[in-house]
């Protein structure tokens, strides 16, 4: 979902040259983003509801953020470039399943895998596909649990299902990933340095999940003495 990297590949391309690319197709890509941002909307309700509940039910709040995003034009432009596919309206609402991004940020990892459950029941969503980067981290360290989601949106005349990305992480993960993709990008350096700074990265993510899992231990042990961790005396 970081965009800022894939606009450094497409460098001076404005939503205007895009729009100029799609060759009339100008007013279909303005419906279809104000479809995916609906759809983003949709589920960053969902989310926020869940965290009413569950507030309500075991006195805490799971989420500390939510962030949501709609793919900029130059990225758009650039992977399906990259994917080879022909840019027109139709072909990116079919090939693109991260238009629209909702990234929710955790306080814990249990809470990650309870509100992905949460949604995944819910009877008008379905879950495309889920990638789980947090049992299996990426080699960069990357973790989080990620799930492509369709939701319907009811227009004034129809009902249509609208692909989102959506990116489970703690707080940690968020922290690192953030931090990351900034240095990731940093160009020119010689390839023994690249692989020494990789490896530092790495072992960063590795700090940071073992204190995630401590964490997520001490929240049982004091939810085991009886206590509510975030509820005041
Ligand atoms: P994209 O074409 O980049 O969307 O790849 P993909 O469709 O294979 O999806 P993937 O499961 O790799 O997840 C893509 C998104 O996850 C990225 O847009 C980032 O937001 C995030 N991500 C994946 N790997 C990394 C990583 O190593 N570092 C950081 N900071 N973010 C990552
Ligand atoms: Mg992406």
């Amino acid at each position: 979902m970081e965009d800022n990297n894939e606009i450094r590949y497409a460098p001076g391309l404005t939503a205007k040259a895009i729009l100029g690319e799609l060759q009339g197709q100008g007013k279909e890509y303005m419906e279809m983003m104000s479809r995916f941002s609906s759809a983003m909307l949709e589920i960053e309700t969902k989310f926020k509801v869940l965290n009413i509940e569950f507030s309500s039910k075991f006195d805490r709040n799971p989420i500390e953020t939510i962030k949501t995003r709609l793919k900029r034009p130059a990225s758009i432009y650039e992977k399906m470039r990259r994917i080879g596919v022909p840019l027109t309206v139709a072909n990116i609402e079919r090939e693109l399943s991260d238009v629209a991004g909702v990234r929710v940020i955790c306080s814990f990892v249990d809470d990650i895998y309870k509100l992905a459950d949460m949604l995944a029941v819910q009877d008008d969503l379905y879950v495309l596909r889920t990638k789980d980067y947090i049992k299996h981290p990426k080699e960069s360290g990357y973790r989080s649990l990620h799930m492509i989601v369709e939701v319907p949106i009811f227009l004034s005349n129809e009902k249509r299902y609208v692909r989102v990305e959506v990116q489970l992480r703690t707080i940690a993960m968020d922290f690192w990933a953030s931090l990351e993709h900034k240095l990731r990008y940093k160009k020119d350096i010689p390839e023994k340095t690249a692989c020494e700074i990789a490896n530092a990265l790495r072992e960063c993510a590795d700090t940071a999940c073992r204190t995630d899992l401590e964490m997520n231990e001490i929240r049982k042990r004091i939810e085991a003495s009886g206590f509510t961790p975030g509820i005041e005396a």
